[in-house]
């Protein structure tokens, strides 16, 4: 079986069903975000604040490669990777590419703490920030192989889903 790939929106359960599906296929995960916050010992919101987002897209990309040379692995990718279209050939050459989308609610409530995420923190209009780059991001997303809404959805429900398609 090949590696499988969560893309989508900041909020939408990338890591949680992620390390649930990992555990249900016998696979290993990986999470791309925790990868280069390890590999980089800073957390991505100190890595935007010292550096800013550019330098946080090469380490992803770089990260990115990295992952993908990886066997029997799920890999959630961080909600902007798929934004270079290098990125998503590279992610599908390993694996099949399966989007998660939520409500724009559900993404509200999913990522309220602030301090975490540098992109919705700089946002001045929280909800219309999301909406608006959702509606940008949608050709991004639109690339998978399969995509499930996992609004009314729990990490198991979405993961057996993921299971059911492969
Ligand atoms: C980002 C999403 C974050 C993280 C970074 C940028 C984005 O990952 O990679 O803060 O541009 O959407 P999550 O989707 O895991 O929150």
């Amino acid at each position: 079986m090949k590696n499988v790939v969560l893309i989508g929106f900041m909020g939408v359960g990338k890591s949680s069903t992620g390390r649930m599906l990992a555990n249900m296929l016998g696979f290993k995960f990986i999470d791309m975000d925790k990868a280069i916050e390890k590999k980089y010992s800073m957390t991505i919101p100190e890595m935007f604040k010292k550096y800013g987002e550019a330098y946080f897209r090469e380490k992803e990309k770089e990260m990115c490669r990295e992952v993908a040379s990886k066997k029997s692995v799920v890999i959630s990718t961080g909600g902007g990777t798929v934004k270079d279209p290098e990125n998503v050939e590279i992610l599908k050459r390993t694996g099949k590419i399966v989007c998660l989308a939520a409500s724009v609610d559900s993404i509200m409530e999913r990522t309220s703490a602030r301090g975490t995420r540098p992109i919705l923190d700089a946002m001045e209009d929280r909800r219309q920030g999301i909406i608006d780059l959702l509606a940008e991001r949608q050709p991004m997303y639109a690339q998978a192989d399969y995509t499930l809404d996992t609004t009314d959805l729990s990490p198991l429900q979405v993961s057996q889903d993921i299971i059911s398609y492969m």
